[in-house]
């Protein structure tokens, strides 16, 4: 099976500005999206992610290098079938409502015209909109805005799913209800590509993930891998400690809380450190509640390799 997406040293520069001054938004990128996997592709404001993604749908050209797409060329007339899109900023026909607007992106995505009905109210009830199918969708609210662009995206029951941040504007509820989308188009062995901010959602959906910024991938991985090569030490709680105790436990955690239920949790930098703490509750009679390794989230990850790549360009 063909790579969904792949680019080799892709390059985009624009001119801009009076002078016409060079901004290179995409430098040397090489991203390899597997089929049939979920990829979060990840970075700053201004990182490239849009450039990206207009290069890959055939919005824009590269300066140079390659972007190969479904295993055909990135804009080509018959992979474009293939693809859902969600822009960074939809626009919408305002005058009409959800059941108009999506008959009319079905008809533009080729959908056989006995089957566009069936498949419009698919999408409504998918994306939970079908209450609000006969309003105008000058009344929507953002968050049902960006849930009628998701519709818009999948209407075409595309093998790839290409998303520009598609939780901007979604409350928790209506992020949560994305996850379930894109999880049930990943048990329909979809492959969807999005880029985003919001990392908590990442690290729920993505097996893989890519973090680019000033135009660079400075790191990808499947999440697990680099989540698990950055445990930051153990988190413990143990109960029926004394005061005298705590005290004692105290000079191997880096953090002590204790709570009314005489519940301690501690935060150990070290395995060594485990063992002594462990020892000593065993000692006097304390019982272990659960310990289990702190790792990094995605978001200290991704604000330390930020971080890291600022300083190296100081
Ligand atoms: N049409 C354009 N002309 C000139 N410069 C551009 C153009 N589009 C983007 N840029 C510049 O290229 C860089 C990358 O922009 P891009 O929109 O791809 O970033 P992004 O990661 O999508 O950011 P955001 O998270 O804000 O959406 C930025 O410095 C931006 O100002
Ligand atoms: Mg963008």
């Amino acid at each position: 099976m063909p790579k969904a997406i792949y680019t080799e040293n892709l390059t985009k520069v624009y001119r801009s500005g009076f002078r016409l001054q060079k901004v290179k938004a995409v430098e040397n990128l090489n991203l390899e999206v597997e089929a049939q996997e979920i990829y979060g592709f990840l970075g700053p404001n201004g990182a490239g992610k849009t450039t990206t993604i207009k290069i890959l749908v055939g919005l824009a050209q590269p300066t140079s290098g390659k972007a190969v797409v479904l295993g055909r060329p990135a804009g080509d007339l018959g992979t474009k079938k293939l693809i859902g899109f969600l822009p960074e900023s939809p626009y919408f026909y305002e005058y009409l409502n959800a059941v108009e607007y999506l008959t009319f992106c079905a008809q533009l995505s080729g959908i056989e015209q006995n089957r566009i009905k069936k498949q419009v109210e698919k999408m409504l009830a998918l994306v939970r909109l079908d209450k609000f199918a006969h309003m105008p969708i000058r009344g929507y609210s953002r968050g049902m805005l960006q849930r009628l662009g998701i519709a818009q995206a999948l209407i075409g029951d595309p093998e790839l799913v290409i998303l520009d941040e598609p939780m901007g504007g979604l409350d928790p509820i209506g992020r949560r209800e994305f996850r379930d989308i894109i999880l049930a188009l990943k048990a329909q062995g979809k492959t969807v590509f999005f880029s985003t901010h919001i990392l908590a959602d990442v690290e729920l959906i993505c097996s893989r993930v890519g973090i680019i910024l000033n135009g660079r991938l400075i790191n990808s991985g499947r999440l697990d891998e680099i989540l698990l090569s950055e445990i930051e030490g153990f988190e413990l709680i143990v109960k029926g400690l004394d005061r005298k105790m705590v005290k004692v436990i105290e000079r191997f955690a880096s953090k002590v809380i204790s709570s009314a239920e005489n519940e301690t949790y501690l935060e150990v930098t070290d395995e060594a450190g485990v063992e002594r703490v462990l020892a000593i509750v065993r000692e006097v009679g304390g019982k272990l509640i659960s310990l289990q390794p702190k790792k990094k989230t995605l978001e200290d990850h991704f604000i330390d390799q930020i971080a890291k790549e600022r300083l190296k360009a100081i």
